[in-house]
């Protein structure tokens, strides 16, 4: 392992207490540890509202665009919900347009509101330390968006009606990247993405589908910031995300 692994590991909170297990991840990703035996903490617990929507709730936007120009070109004009109000600018998303990996957060928070890029602030640390210790990069590859564009006020979890207005967006952008592999951070985008409620850690572990894309749940990086013991968990879901990726 040389040094910038060391770090990476190190900031995912998983370096020196992790031995591996699985020699074939272990092999190819310097890691596929054992969780070290710790006391099982709750759920994740960003207090995030039940968001399974409703078929309808899906079909009454507006038309959306179909190529990037013009969906970003829409979404920065976009007025349809409430939050638009309140934010500085919209967050479309960033990275590859043509990426096998898809990572989905929640919406975003003042620092994305500042910056107009997904992902900035200290979670978008975490995040970019997460994809650097399965040797990816923002950009490369990878692309990375969110459930809602716009900023819900004082980082509240975007609500329903807001969630359901906005994902068409999203699911434009997914329909345009076509990526190999959909990474959910969180309870509302994975329960957003896949339309049904359900705990997030019944969620993990498994290769869900969202219009015949795999799409695997892990926790999102501002949770893990104010539990970062659930970060070995984390790793164990980017371990399987590697896995699957696989050839
Ligand atoms: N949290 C999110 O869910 N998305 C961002 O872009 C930033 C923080």
């Amino acid at each position: 392992m040389n040094i910038r692994d060391e770090n990476v590991l190190r900031e995912l909170n998983l370096y020196p207490l992790w031995v591996r297990r699985d020699a074939s991840v272990a092999a190819e990703h310097e890691a596929a540890p054992v969780v070290a035996a710790r006391e099982a903490p709750a759920a994740e617990s960003l207090p995030v509202a039940a968001v399974v929507l409703a078929p309808a709730a899906r079909t009454e936007q507006a038309a959306v665009a179909t190529d990037w120009p013009a969906l970003k070109q829409q979404v920065r004009d976009c007025t349809a919900c409430k939050l638009r109000a309140g934010c500085t600018q919209t967050v479309f998303g960033v990275g590859d347009e043509n990426a096998d990996w898809l990572f989905v957060g929640e919406g975003p928070g003042a620092d994305e509101d500042a910056q107009g890029e997904p992902f900035v602030g200290q979670a978008g640390k975490l995040l970019d330390n997460m994809l650097a210790a399965i040797k990816l990069k923002r950009g490369a590859n990878v692309y990375i968006a969110n459930i809602v564009k716009c900023r819900p006020p004082d980082n509240r979890n975007p609500e329903p009606d807001e969630i359901a207005t906005c994902l068409p967006y999203l699911q434009q952008q997914i329909a345009l990247i076509k990526p190999k592999l959909i990474i959910a951070l969180g309870k509302t985008a994975a329960t957003s993405l896949l339309g049904r409620d359900a705990t997030l850690g019944s969620l993990r572990g498994t290769v869900h589908e969202y219009q015949g894309i795999p799409l695997i749940v892990t926790y999102h990086p501002a949770y893990l910031l104010r539990s970062p013991a659930e970060k070995a968990k984390a790793w164990q879901d980017l371990c399987f995300a590697v896995q699957r990726m696989s050839p």
